[in-house]
């Protein structure tokens, strides 16, 4: 879109033009340019390029300004219109926000009001680009900015070096949202830079990407949630302490001399061991206190009972996460939430280990259902909370990130959400999660906070590091069907085939 002259700025009532707002009227004719709530205008001035965007459009006419005069006409029996040219007198006028100037030292916070008079123009795509901060080709295009048919390019970095969350009602579009993040992840080349993605699946909604018909089969892993086996060995003492809570400071030290007894006795001769070994291993020793060692005994039962710890780590993730590859977690057939808690727990500790060790590229960590997995309430005790805390606070220096979902934004964990610095907010109805989200986003006003009830399904808000300014976006449509959801009829002719 070339710059397109569509009005010039007025001086109204309300004290403008100053610094952060101004009002034009248009000087297109409606048929000619359909100017549009929440469209950015450019106005060129001697310092450089004034950005705003269209806060509030309104209707005026002098002809019917006064009540008395209107009605005394059209009590008459005639209308204005048919004695006065009143049609002629109709005017649009824009409100409008300014964002900012692009000066030549960059953007800037502007301080001084544009000129009355000024021409105001619809901006080229390239200025938009530039002044939002999107990426020209490169980026992750996750949809459009309508009303400038804008394709939104995310850049990588700023989306995916620090934390993101995607925060919404159910329904509203946050998984069809990570589709198409994952769509666009998954086409990067590696000249372009490709991070490996693990991503936890709670309702299996993403197995249709590792679907043979999927044309991205051949870098997506579906993993069953039944078949993830821990490495026991990779599980220090203090670690078995937060899978099983009960267990004392006392018997994690207990459980200390066993594990370095078996590094040196097992692992070093490239032997492995599991729980029943060490169960074993603590009946014979004579050291402990009887009783602590027949609770922690106990406690080491339970958690063998859910199979999930063995000798050897199932899948082997320091193999199965590459660079512009998918590992998909499915969790669906689990109803305990604490045996999905401890699967990602397990998994992101060995993460954030084999990062910081450089042995897997970076990596990507996407949360379904995050408030299950680090919720704020004290009193919900989530084994996974702490390692979700610990890469939220420092996962960014090893290029360890989190996309944490969540359609109880207040009852996430604000210690991990104050660590997501981009926001991508999609329609929103708790008034509590609406104020939350208001203080927990930076950048936000007032009006965008207001609009986000009203957002439709795959409307988006983004906010926070990977934008210059918050953005409205349209998400655009996945390019493979991934999500398979079945009606009820679907569902019943399907059921027992
Ligand atoms: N960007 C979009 N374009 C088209 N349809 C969408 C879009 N986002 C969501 N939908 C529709 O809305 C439904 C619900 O979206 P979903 O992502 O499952 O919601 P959520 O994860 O927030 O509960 C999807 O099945 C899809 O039909
Ligand atoms: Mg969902």
């Amino acid at each position: 879109m070339a710059k397109i002259s569509i009005g010039t700025i007025i001086v109204d009532e309300d004290n403008t033009p100053n610094p952060s707002d101004f009002n034009f009227v248009l000087t297109k004719s409606e048929e000619e340019f359909q100017l549009q709530k929440g469209m950015y205008i450019v106005v060129p001035t001697a310092d450089g390029e004034v950005i705003g965007t269209i806060s509030e459009l309104y209707k005026t006419n002098r002809y019917f300004s006064s009540p008395s005069a209107v009605r005394a006409y059209e009590t008459s029996g005639k209308t204005l219109a048919s004695i006065f040219p009143a049609d002629r007198w109709e005017h649009i006028i824009a409100k409008v926000k300014t964002l900012g100037i692009i000066t030549e030292i960059g953007i800037q916070r502007l301080l001084f009001p544009v000129s009355p008079g000024d021409t105001v123009y619809i901006p080229e795509k390239d200025t938009l680009i530039n002044f939002l901060g999107l990426e020209k080709t490169n980026g992750l295009n996750i949809g459009k900015i309508e009303q400038h048919d804008l394709d939104v390019n995310l850049n990588l970095t700023r989306l995916l070096q620090k934390h993101a969350a995607i925060l919404a009602i159910s329904g509203a579009g946050k998984s069809y949202t990570v589709s198409v993040l994952l769509e666009e992840l998954l086409s990067r080349k590696a000249a372009q830079g490709r991070v490996g993605v693990v991503l936890f699946d709670v309702h299996g909604e993403y197995v249709g990407f590792g679907n043979e018909k999927s044309p991205f089969s051949k870098v997506v892993n579906i993993f069953p949630g039944a078949l993830v086996q821990f490495a026991t060995p990779a599980i220090t003492a203090r670690q078995f302490a937060i899978y099983e809570p009960q267990i004392t400071p006392a018997q994690s030290r207990e459980l200390f001399r066993t594990t370095g007894k078996f590094y040196k006795e097992k692992i070093r001769q490239g032997e492995s061991y599991n729980i029943a070994d060490i169960i074993s291993e603590l009946e014979k020793d004579e050291q402990i206190n009887q009783r602590s060692k027949e609770a922690l005994i106990g406690w080491l039962y339970n958690l063998d009972s859910t199979r999930l710890f063995g000798t050897a780590e199932n899948p082997d993730l320091k193999k199965i996460i590459q660079p512009g590859k998918i590992t998909i977690f499915d969790l669906s057939e689990f109803t305990s939430i604490k045996l999905k808690q401890m699967i990602v727990c397990y998994i992101l500790y060995r993460i954030f280990d084999m990062r910081k060790k450089n042995e897997i590229p970076p990596t990507t960590i996407i949360l379904e259902e995050s408030h299950q997995f680090v919720p704020e309430a004290r009193q919900e005790l989530a084994i996974s909370k702490s390692i979700v805390e610990t890469i939220a606070r420092e996962g960014r220096k090893f290029f360890t990130s989190l996309v944490l979902i969540s359609q109880r934004p207040v009852k996430l964990s604000t210690t991990a959400l104050s660590q997501c610095n981009t926001h991508i907010i999609m329609k929103l109805l708790n008034p509590y999660d609406l104020d939350f989200v208001g203080r927990s986003s930076e950048g936000i006003d007032r009006a965008t906070l207001n609009s986000i009830t009203a957002l439709g399904v795959g409307e988006a808000i983004i906010v926070g590091n990977a934008v210059n300014h918050p953005i409205f976006v349209k998400v655009r449509k996945r390019k493979i069907k991934t999500l398979e959801t079945q009606t009820l009829e679907e569902s019943a002719i399907n059921y027992g085939k």
